[in-house]
């Protein structure tokens, strides 16, 4: 069953949850209702996610498709090595820069001080930007530095706070830090960290980070919210998507959304851009959010920021399942 957006009242995820004090207020009315970070910039909801996406004209043209739909909040990186391809459909949409919001984050085997001053000017020159509105540390432990990933990611930090300070990036934060990193990345840092951007969809909540982000004013952003398309096959959120009468990634966008985080949804396809963005017209009850919340596991996750031996198959599968 859909219900007309009329009738649907906004949600305020900040008093829905006892341990509100810190949780960021959005109505959840369109795809650029935003959070309000802890150093008060605005973070539209729903963005659009380009992992996988090629730098080739059909890349460019989901990108614009993004646009066009009305996306304003768009997630690269370095690594995806995709950043010029967004920054020509950014320039071909005719969307003033002041009017987006544009992520992109620190590769790793750029961390460090310089190596973070230095990429972070390739990526705002690659994206035809002047400053970018949040710039993440990717990934906390790096394969074959291990034994140093501490001193890493302090020294990245070290640039990313100089680079804020100077009013070149917007907010500052890091991506997929669970809690032990998070504490060790705080040691001697000036700027918590405004985001933190980890895997995050009903089959993989890792609520311990999630309620240390919470407690700390640190804005939650979920990658894989559709977790790579695996969720089209739970049949729990098919049945629910089904009775609804939405499809499988309207619903898992929506628990992203009513469960307080930002996300970014990927899709190579116009339509799917469109569907994946059609989430602000029906709302998912306490009694739907305790389903998906209990499809909960430790394992369903795609990479693991502390299991870096599995990671060369899972990028080889990440790539077979995209076909890039
Ligand atoms: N910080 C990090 O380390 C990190 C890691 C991964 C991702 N991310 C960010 O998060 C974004 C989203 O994550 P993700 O791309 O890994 O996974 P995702 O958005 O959960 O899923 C994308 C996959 O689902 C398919 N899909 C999308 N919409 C669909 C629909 N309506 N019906 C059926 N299939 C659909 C896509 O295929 P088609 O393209 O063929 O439609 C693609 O294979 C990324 O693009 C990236 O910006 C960040």
């Amino acid at each position: 069953m859909s219900v007309s957006a009329r009738s649907i009242r906004p949600v305020d995820v900040a008093g829905a949850d006892p341990a509100g004090r810190l949780l960021p207020r959005v109505r959840l009315a369109g795809k650029c209702d935003r959070y309000v970070l802890a150093n008060g910039v605005e973070l539209p909801c729903l963005g659009f996610g380009t992992y996988m996406i090629a730098p080739d004209e059909a890349g460019e043209r989901a990108v614009r498709s993004a646009l066009d739909l009305g996306f304003r909040h768009i997630d690269t990186a370095a690594q995806y090595g995709n950043e010029k391809m967004v920054g020509r459909a950014i320039a071909a949409s005719g969307v003033a820069r002041g009017e987006l919001f544009v992520t992109s984050k620190l590769r790793n085997d750029e961390q460090g001080y310089e190596g973070a001053l230095t990429a972070f000017e390739r990526s705002c020159a690659d994206l035809g930007c002047d400053y970018l509105d949040l710039y993440l540390i990717h990934w906390p432990k790096v394969g074959g530095h291990e034994g140093e990933w501490r001193e890493r990611v302090r020294d990245s930090w070290r640039a990313f706070e100089e680079l804020y300070a100077a009013g070149r990036v917007r907010a500052i934060g890091v991506s997929n830090f669970l809690v032990p990193h998070l504490e060790a990345l705080l040691e001697g840092a000036s700027v918590v960290p405004q985001v933190d951007q980890i895997e995050l969809n009903p089959t993989y909540q890792q609520r311990e980070t999630v309620a240390w982000c919470r407690s700390r004013g640190v804005q939650l952003e979920a990658w894989a919210p559709l977790g790579r398309g695996r969720l089209f096959r739970s049949p729990e959120v098919v049945a629910m998507a089904e009775r609804l009468g939405k499809d499988v990634g309207q619903v898992c966008v929506r628990w992203a959304l009513q469960s307080g985080f930002a996300t970014m949804p990927k899709s190579t396809r116009a339509g799917r851009i469109r569907s994946n963005s059609e989430v602000f017209d029906f709302e998912l009850d306490a009694a739907d959010m305790a389903v998906l919340d209990a499809l909960d596991t430790t394992d369903g996750y795609t990479f693991h920021p502390d299991r870096l031996e599995e990671w060369a198959v899972r990028v080889a599968q990440a790539h077979a399942e995209s076909g890039v």
